[in-house]
């Protein structure tokens, strides 16, 4: 299934991306790399999300620009790090070499720590939101990314590489190495409408696990050409997938109860939209 229902929203955060990353910078090479890492045509779910949350409240966009881009920032810079040799050592994203492999693997590095300063820079001085809801996102976002959210999430599935690990375990690596970032991309409207934050966590929550575990299958059975990255890659590096633990079949059906309990969440609300039903569904259905 395409992404065509995102286009506004993607060349919405398109823009502020380009020019997020315009500004002139001590190290040329370095801004080089990381526009290289950020604009080279993701597929920017986590940036439409906060859109999406910002139609369903009903509140104007632009209160959304500075979060999607900070959360698309930092998706970027986890992308540069997980590819690095010594994390998953990829060598294809988006359909192009990574970053290590275009540049080196110092300004790599380097480039993914300075997208995450600028992450955080951005949203700290957008003057539209007020101090408070500046301040509840920055706790918030660091807090998804940080020791207890992605980063510890990438530690434990680094843990589980080669080892045995049953489905509450694989499934709290997902909630934090993918599912915490997109939790925090749904609930982040509610936080600047000052309402709805847990029905939205709870949507983003389940949200986000069936997204990674969608990732999964798709390792196992996608096509390089369509996904811009390696498949195979997670059995060559014996990693604990819902794949590698329940097969495709059953990793389908987890799949679909995710799905589901994010749909719960939504409706119990009232808050589903058209582009949160075709979301779902695209995370479902996607084959990149
Ligand atoms: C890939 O994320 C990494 C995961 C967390 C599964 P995406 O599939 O959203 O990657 P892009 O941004 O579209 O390239
Ligand atoms: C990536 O998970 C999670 C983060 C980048 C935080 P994967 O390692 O499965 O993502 P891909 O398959 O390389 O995109
Ligand atoms: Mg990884
Ligand atoms: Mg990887
Ligand atoms: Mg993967």
């Amino acid at each position: 299934m395409g992404s065509e229902f995102l286009a506004p929203l993607q060349h919405r955060i398109e823009q502020a991306l380009t020019t997020g990353l315009s500004q002139p910078t001590a190290s040329h090479y370095l801004a080089e790399a990381m526009r290289y890492a950020t604009l080279n045509g993701g597929k920017r779910l986590r940036a439409s999300l906060v859109y999406m949350g910002c139609e369903a409240l009903e509140i104007d966009l632009e209160l959304g620009d500075s979060t999607s881009l900070a959360i698309e920032l930092v998706h970027a810079y986890s992308l540069v790090h997980d590819d690095l040799p010594a994390m998953d050592d990829d060598e294809l994203r988006r359909g192009k070499p990574t970053t290590h492999i275009q540049f080196d693997e110092a300004t790599a590095i380097l480039a993914g720590d300075a997208l995450q300063s600028l992450a955080f820079h951005q949203l700290a001085t957008d003057k539209q939101l007020s101090t408070d809801v500046r301040i509840e996102l920055i706790a918030k976002l660091s807090a998804a990314i940080g020791p207890d959210g992605m980063v510890g999430g990438q530690s434990l599935d680094m843990l589980a590489e080669g080892a045995e690990i049953k489905l509450d375990a694989l499934q709290n690596i997902h909630a934090r190495k993918t599912g915490a970032l997109i939790q925090f991309a749904a609930t982040a409207p509610g936080i600047i409408a000052g309402r709805h934050q847990a029905p939205l966590a709870a949507f983003g929550s389940a949200l986000g696990i069936a997204f990674q575990i969608r990732d999964d299958i798709l390792d196992a059975t996608g096509d390089d050409q369509a996904l811009g990255k390696r498949s195979g890659a997670d059995a060559r590096q014996s990693k604990s997938t819902y794949v590698s633990l329940l097969g495709i079949d059953r990793a389908q059906d987890a799949l679909q109860r995710m799905l589901e309990q994010s749909r719960q969440s939504l409706d119990d609300v009232d808050l589903m939209t058209p582009s949160f039903d075709q979301l779902i569904h695209f995370v479902a259905h996607r084959d990149y």
